[in-house]
């Protein structure tokens, strides 16, 4: 062998959890399309999107997304998205409390009922709002450490960490 490592093609399974107005969708779409889209429409069910990132080694990461609905009508179908997902991304907004408290309540759910090896991450959106910011970023840290879960603050609006959020799971699958 030249010590080059074959080229592999990995799917990953990745769910979007979170209250309604978090910034679920424009997450995925800035990561997707590297758009913005400050009029985004909430979602109705779930939608889907995939994206394929290429590694140095020649291997290839085909993400595939759901995008669930935040409203409490919705609640009941995300079993439907996050049984056999590799991934679920918790995402708050780092100006709303409420959305915190409403990540925990996630995070709870999926460590009753998903699969134990389920990897969960917890995201702070909203980053450019500091000026608005009403949960510290220890905090959301804090939780994530205790709950065995990889954190980060995000912005979609900016760009700030979407993509080091998604090529931070590559290395778990490969
Ligand atoms: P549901 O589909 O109802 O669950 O909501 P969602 O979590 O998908 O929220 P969505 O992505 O539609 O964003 C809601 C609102 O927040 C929109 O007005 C976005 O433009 C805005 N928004 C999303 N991300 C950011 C961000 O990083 N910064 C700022 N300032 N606004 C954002
Ligand atoms: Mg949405």
């Amino acid at each position: 062998s030249n010590g080059v490592p074959d080229a592999k093609n990995l799917r990953v399974k990745l769910v979007l959890l979170g209250d309604s107005g978090v910034g679920k969708s424009c997450i995925v779409l800035r990561f997707v399309r590297g758009q913005f889209d400050p009029t985004s429409k909430v979602t109705i069910g779930a939608s889907f999107l995939s994206q394929t990132i290429a590694l140095q080694d020649s291997t290839t990461v085909k993400f595939e997304i759901w995008d669930t609905a935040g409203q409490e009508r919705y609640a009941a179908l995300a079993p439907l998205y996050y049984r056999g997902a590799a991934v679920a991304v918790i995402v708050y907004d780092i100006t709303s409390p409420e959305s915190f408290n409403k990540a925990q309540y996630w995070v709870k759910e999926l460590q009753k009922h998903g699969s134990p090896d389920i990897v969960l991450a917890l995201v702070g959106n909203k980053a450019d709002l500091h000026e608005n910011r009403e949960v510290p970023v220890q905090d959301g840290m804090d939780y994530a450490e205790k709950n065995g879960m990889f954190f980060i603050e995000t912005s979609a609006k900016t760009a700030d960490n979407i993509n080091q959020l998604f090529e931070g799971f590559t290395s778990l699958f490969y």
